[in-house]
């Protein structure tokens, strides 16, 4: 890992995703989150203030970069949640949680990043327990041509600044051609946000 991964890019990653527009993103989604709690690659944890504390019995916070565990871990102890919260150094491509063992396996701005997403939602298929859900809150592909054009030339430039994000994921079509269906998919341009990375997605899916 160089120095801009390990330095620069876990501030740089948490300030981008805590903008007032992503929060709303999180709000629409996380709330919703029941029982047994897996999250892909939690960062550091700025989805813990979101999360209903009632109705989650257990989260697991699965992150491979330590620099941003550590982060998550301040949050969840300032939150008073850490007895609660198991972290797991891990990529979400092999999940160290048995099969069919949780409730609502959570994806928010990471299916961007994560590089075998496929591997991903295959294990996030795997951990579900049947009739589990996944909640998804995602930027991506812009459906209009020419916001499109300018995320595939920006984006060899962009990832390895941004830690691995890419621009031009299509959330809806990963989902479902890893075997999802998809409940209620709503999507909008985000407001005072570039287009080139506002394109985002957000809603529910289930085992098909
Ligand atoms: C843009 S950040 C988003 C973090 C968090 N999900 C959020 O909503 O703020 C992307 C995160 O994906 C993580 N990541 C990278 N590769 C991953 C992988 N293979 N599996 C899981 N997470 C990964 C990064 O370390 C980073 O924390």
């Amino acid at each position: 890992m160089g120095l801009w991964e390990k330095y620069v890019v876990p501030p740089l990653v948490s300030c981008a995703c805590s903008t007032k527009p992503i929060m709303k993103q999180r709000a629409k989604v996380v709330p919703r989150a029941r029982g047994k709690v897996l999250e892909l690659g939690c960062g550091s944890g700025t989805n813990f203030d979101y999360y209903s504390q009632q109705d989650v019995e257990r989260l697991y916070a699965l992150e491979p970069s330590g620099g941003m565990i550590k982060r998550a871990q301040k949050k969840a102890e300032a939150l008073g949640w850490r007895d609660r919260i198991e972290f797991m150094e891990a990529g979400a491509e092999a999940v160290p949680l048995e099969d069919n063992s949780i409730d609502t396996v959570i994806i928010t701005f990471v299916l961007c990043t994560i590089p075998d997403w496929e591997g991903a939602l295959s294990e996030a298929r795997r951990v579900l327990k049947p009739g589990g859900e996944v909640l998804f809150s995602e930027h991506g592909l812009a459906p209009d041509e020419g916001i499109a054009k300018w995320q595939r030339r920006i984006e060899p430039v962009w990832k390895p600044l941004a830690g691995g994000c890419h621009l031009t994921r299509d959330t809806g079509q990963m989902l479902t051609g890893a075997g999802f269906a998809l409940e209620g998919m709503e999507t909008m341009y985000l407001p005072k946000t570039p287009k080139i990375a506002g394109f985002v997605c957000w809603g529910a899916a289930r085992v098909a």
